[in-house]
This record gives structure tokens, sequence and C-alpha cells, in this order.
């Protein structure tokens, strides 16, 4: 945890924000894996965690700003408890260390809020992402989970945003060391990626280096030969001389701060000349929209910016026809970028994601787009100082998608299908950083992890 001071302040800059009313947050439960007592890793909710820094399972914490009160709402363990937990600190000495000292027992939740209920006092929470959060709702304020999502207190969430975008120096400080223990998965990435392996074992030895730091992943590794799924899970593939092997890994620190990395290798000791000239497409893009990160600069125009660099590049191969700009503007970059760019980084890898992409990463001004390839950019707002982003171009050849688009000669002015055929089964490329952005620019975080062509052979 930090110090008692920083969750006292940061409650109290909440209260002023929202105004009025009562805030409920609700903490996370244990999760079952396949029975109540044989739990998931426990993962507490982070706005939570980021007012009372309590990273436990079975709490709850209310503000009534009306009446200047604030309530740690939880159970001390039982004798029976100890016996397969051990002693551990009593909670309202943990409460104390975020600067609560009203503790009430669990089962006085549902009496309390049915009062401050019936007395219309205004009840403010966050959208409920897990199904428990739904129940206590329906139990607590007899809100349906179908009207939960709705009935969310829009004045909290921008409340939220408001502060949890803008990331202080020691929060800083623990994103950095999550990246740092990203850096060194990423080094062993490249360190022991043979071929003959599976994609499981790499993603293994990986997970280890991150639990071993005293944290977890801040996501399920992403280890693949098939680079182009985004989001692959599946891990079963021997991988082989010839391919590249795309790793997306990234550790969380014990208190929750998150790393988000990405990088591609060949699997056997060297790049194929395309799979060179490719990767260098795209770290070309990754280091001009790096380069352009700073203070006023609207994200969705870095996005833009690194659209165009990839369409630069793949013109020089042969594949895309006229002005890269051009064909950008006609969405021509979505048959190779179908994704983002980035996203806000923090206490979750895509943080405040469950509080809405609209208010998170866009503005009142700045919707959100809804079509294919821009409805996955979940960040376009300006940057600001204290934003913690990352920048994460790639090239996805999608044997799937080409082909939908070669059937329609879709924007065959731009793209040569013929040319194109030949990189079918080229798969993927990303690579990714970290960046914070300061006052004149920005800094890649955590120590430097090679990204050069030589750099990444140098590895191997
Ligand atoms: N690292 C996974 C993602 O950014 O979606
Ligand atoms: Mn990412």
């Amino acid at each position: 945890m930090f110090s008692k001071q920083t969750y006292i302040q940061r409650r109290q800059e909440l209260k002023s924000k929202v105004g009025s009313g009562l805030i409920l947050f609700l903490g996370n439960e244990e999760s079952g894996m396949n029975y109540r007592d044989n739990v998931y890793p426990f993962r507490q909710d982070s706005t939570f965690l980021y007012y009372f820094g309590l990273d436990f399972a079975s709490i709850h914490a209310v503000i009534d700003i009306d009446n200047d009160q604030e309530i740690i709402f939880g159970d001390e363990l039982t004798l029976d408890d100890i016996v397969w937990t051990g002693p551990k600190e009593p909670l309202h000495e943990k409460a104390a260390k975020a600067g609560i000292t009203h503790v009430k027992s669990l089962s006085a939740v549902s009496g309390y809020l049915h009062d401050v209920s019936s007395r219309k006092q205004n009840i403010h929470f966050l959208p409920p992402y897990r199904g428990e959060h739904s129940l206590k709702l329906l139990d607590w304020l007899n809100i349906s989970p179908a009207e939960a999502q709705a009935k969310a207190s829009v004045s909290l969430i921008k409340a939220v945003v408001s502060m949890r975008s803008y990331k202080s120096a020691e929060e800083v400080a623990e994103i950095e060391k999550a990246v740092d223990t990203s850096v060194e998965m990423h080094l062993e990435f490249m360190r022991i990626t043979r071929p003959g392996m599976t994609e499981k074992e790499v993603a293994g030895k990986l997970q280890s280096i991150a639990i071993g730091q005293g944290g977890d992943l801040s996501y399920p590794v992403i280890l693949t030969v098939n680079g182009e799924i985004l989001h692959t899970h599946t891990r079963d593939l021997v991988m082989q001389d010839g391919q590249m092997s795309l790793c997306d890994a990234g550790a969380e620190t014990a208190m929750r701060y998150c790393g988000d990395l990405t990088r591609t290798i060949p699997t056997g000791k060297r790049f194929t000349t395309i799979q060179k000239e490719m990767y260098e497409i795209v770290l070309n893009a990754q280091e001009s929209a790096v380069a352009a990160c700073k203070p006023g600069i609207l994200f969705i125009d870095v996005h833009t910016l690194a659209a165009t660099k990839l369409l630069e590049g793949l013109k020089q191969v042969g594949v895309i026809k006229g002005d890269p700009a051009e064909a950008v503007a006609h969405d021509v970059h979505t048959l190779f970028f179908q994704c983002g760019l980035g996203h806000m980084m923090g206490l979750d890898v895509h943080d405040m994601e469950n509080l809405g992409e609209q208010y998170v990463g866009y503005t009142e001004d700045l919707k959100k787009g809804t079509t294919f390839g821009w409805k996955s950019l979940r960040l376009g707002r300006a940057l600001e100082p204290g934003f913690v982003v990352t920048v994460e171009p790639g090239l996805y050849l999608i044997p799937t998608l080409i082909d939908r688009w070669k059937a329609e000669n879709k924007l065959s002015q731009f793209i040569d299908y013929n040319e194109l055929e030949k990189l079918r089964d080229f798969t993927g490329v990303r690579i990714e950083d970290d960046v914070l952005i300061t006052e004149n620019g920005s800094r890649v975080l955590g120590k430097e992890l090679v990204k050069s062509v030589e750099g990444v052979e140098g590895m191997r």
C-alpha cells in the first residue's frame, strides 16, 4: 500500500468532485475454479484499490459525502477461518492503514443501504462487470442486473476517470517496476525461444518470472507463431524455424500496477528478408508514434500517423498503390491494422476499461468511432502529462479478411491484390512499449528492451 495520506487525499478529492450523495464501492470476491474453496488468483477491483488500497476479498466501502462518513464493511477472521488461513492482521488495523476508522460487519451492508435508500439519499455506484456485483446491487438496492449498467453514476465515472488518468510520481514508480519485470520476461522470451519448443513451454517460463517478482501477470500471455491472431490464447503449436514468434506479455506488481509489452522475433536465429522488411515497417511506425506522443496531441492523430507509416512501408513492398495518407482516409490500413494504436495503462492493463471507453478514451466533442478498425481504438483524446499509454502498432495479415476484401475487390485503387497474395501467410508483427506523457513530451518506461532487427537478432 501507499501511505494512508495518499488514500485519504484521493477520497477527499473524489468527494469534492462528486459533490453530494453516497458512493458505494463494491470490492471483488474470490472466484471458485471448480468449487468454492479452490480459487483463481484473487484480483481486487482496481477502483477499490485506488481509493482504499485493501487487496483482499469480501470487503465493500461507502463514502457518505453528505454526512462526511467513510465505512468499510467486512468481517474479522473467525477461529474456523484461521485454522485454514493462519492468523492475519485484523480488518480494523488494515482499514486504519487506508485512513478508515469505521468498520462494520458484512451483514450490516444490506440494512445500512436500505436505510440510505429510504431516506432518498442518492447512491452512486460504478458499472458492474462481475456477476456478483450485479447480484449485490439487486439484493441491496433492488436494481435488476438488466438495469445496473444504465443506472451507474455518470458523475462518479467521470470523477474517477478524471483522477485515475493522471498517474502520480509514486504510481509511475510502481508502473515502471511492472514494466521492468515485463522487460525481464521479454528478454527471457528472446533468450529461450527455439524451433521445436511449444508456445506453451515458453509462455509458462515467462509467467514464472512475473510471479517470482512478487506480483503476477497483468493479462494472460499471448505467445504465438500466428501473430496475426490478435488475442490468441491457444499456445499449443510447436514453433518452427522460419516462423516468427510474437510475445505480448506483461507483469503486474504486488500493488497491482501493470506493464504491457510486445516483441516479435524470428523463431530461429534470423528474420527472413520479407520478415525483416515487414518488421522494419512496423518498427518505423512504432518509433514515429512514440516520438509524436506529447501533451496536446490527439491520440487518434498518433494512430493515424502510425497507420500512414504502415501504408508508406507497404507501398515500398508493392502492396499499396497511390498516396498512403489518402489510402488511410479511405480506411485501407484496416486490412492490415485492425485494432487501435494503444490504450491507457495503470492499475488495469486496459486502464479503467470497465468504466466505459467513451469516458476514458474520448470526450464530449470526440466520440469513439463505430466502424471496422476505428471501433477498436480505445483512446482518441488529447494526451496530457501524467497519462501512461501503450503504443503498439502492428501488421496483421489475416487470410480470412484478405479473402473477403479480395472477393469484393474492395479499395482496389489502393491495394495490389496480386502482390498481397504473396504475403497471405506472412502472419503478424506487433511492437509495443509503455509511454509516460511528461510536461514537454514523453518517456518510454522501464529498462531498455531491444527492438531493432540487429538488436533482436543479437539476442538469438
Ligand atoms: N496486451 C493485450 C492488449 O493490450 O490488449
Ligand atoms: Mn496493449
